[in-house]
């Protein structure tokens, strides 16, 4: 670590400012902080997936469970989520439980004292008395790095966990998409040399937008964004693949992608974001799959989707082979565990217990 690379020690205009692939440096003091994927390393995201694997077949086993619930029995954790959440608000605090992690929640700022006139930030600050962790999602981008920043310049500073912020980022659904990837191609040869095809919403999904960055990190992979025009990823995203060298396709040609595809990344519209309804009148017929694609993808291919759904993927593929979404979602909460245990630096005995009792796969 850099040490000199402090959040403390640097203004909120100058850090701010900062390209993001600078600011990750300024996450991984005491506390870390989980902010934006510009912020991971390929070594770390393995030690992750590691850890993640490690404690999913931990829990397997009654005495593992009870193991694992000891580990941060003596800590709170706070589940801001200003946005609606089913997955990521469920997996965190299914993770939190694994680990012993006690958990309070606000799901929705008109039931806290915000309604009263507080600023986010004093009700960030409030929750940081009582709470060792901070998970928040929160509609304004950049606003966990604006309260990790904050935390900085108190006394009691805490983790915090970006679960997803505005439309630009999602760490910890990119780490649980990694981890998919990675479990799903165990068998031919990893992440490097595949072909990833996100397909849809990449102009407002910032589960594309943070994964596209992770992707980076991956020797000889190309990206295809398939996408109609209006819904196209952002230049942003392509200048920081074109920055770190990683290939990439711009189409919106589903059908000639979908052969070479090694996984198929599907997202919704997010009209939630429309300023006057502009979504109702994009085709999105073409971006679309079904059981009649099954045949045209490879044999080996994984389709995903951070979910939810509307009608880009058809339920009659649900329980096919190559539909990996379900255990993707399932995977978000080992991941999520393996990165709250890392939070708290308390891995070491996750792994030692692992090499102690080696428990089956
Ligand atoms: N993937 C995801 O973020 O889902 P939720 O919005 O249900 O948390």
């Amino acid at each position: 670590m850099d040490t000199d690379k402090k959040l403390s020690g640097i203004s909120w205009q100058d850090f701010k400012a900062l390209p993001l692939t600078e600011k990750g440096a300024y996450f991984d003091g005491t506390p870390p902080h989980t902010l934006i994927a510009q912020q991971f390393s390929r070594k770390k995201i393995r030690d992750l997936c590691a850890l993640a694997t490690r404690i999913k077949r931990i829990n397997k086993r009654r005495e593992g469970a009870n193991f694992l619930k000891t580990l941060l029995c003596d800590k709170r954790a706070m589940l801001y989520f200003a946005q609606p959440s089913s997955r990521t608000y469920l997996s965190f605090n299914a993770a939190c439980q694994i680990l012993g992690l006690d958990t309070m929640d606000v799901r929705d700022s008109s039931t806290s004292s915000e309604v009263k006139g507080e600023s986010p930030e004093d009700s960030v600050r409030t929750f940081s008395s009582y709470a060792d962790m901070i998970i928040m999602r929160h509609p304004k981008g950049g606003f966990a790095e604006r309260v990790a920043w904050m935390m900085a310049h108190t006394k009691r500073e805490i983790p915090i966990l970006n679960a997803g912020s505005g439309a630009d980022q999602h760490p910890t659904q990119a780490l649980l998409d990694i981890y998919t990837l990675k479990r799903s191609f165990e068998k031919i040869g990893g992440v490097d040399g595949k072909n990833i095809v996100f397909v849809g919403d990449l102009a407002r999904g910032r589960t594309v937008r943070s994964l596209a960055w992770l992707l980076t990190l991956y020797d000889d992979v190309t990206l295809y964004f398939v996408a109609p025009e209006s819904l196209q990823i952002g230049r942003d995203i392509l200048d920081l693949l074109d920055a770190a060298g990683t290939r990439y396709v711009v189409t919106d040609d589903f059908a000639a992608v979908m052969p070479d595809a090694d996984a198929i990344y599907m997202t919704r519209i997010q009209d939630e974001w429309d300023l006057r309804g502009e979504s109702s009148s994009i085709d999105t017929s073409s971006f679309r799959i079904g059981a009649e694609h099954m045949a045209v993808i490879k044999d080996s291919a994984v389709i995903m989707h951070p979910l939810p759904r509307r009608q880009e993927i058809s339920t009659e593929i649900d329980n096919d082979p190559h539909a990996v979404y379900w255990r993707q979602m399932r995977n978000g909460m080992w991941i999520r565990a393996a990165l709250i245990l890392t939070t708290f630096g308390r891995q070491d005995e996750v792994n030692q217990y692992y090499d102690d009792y080696k428990p089956e796969p």
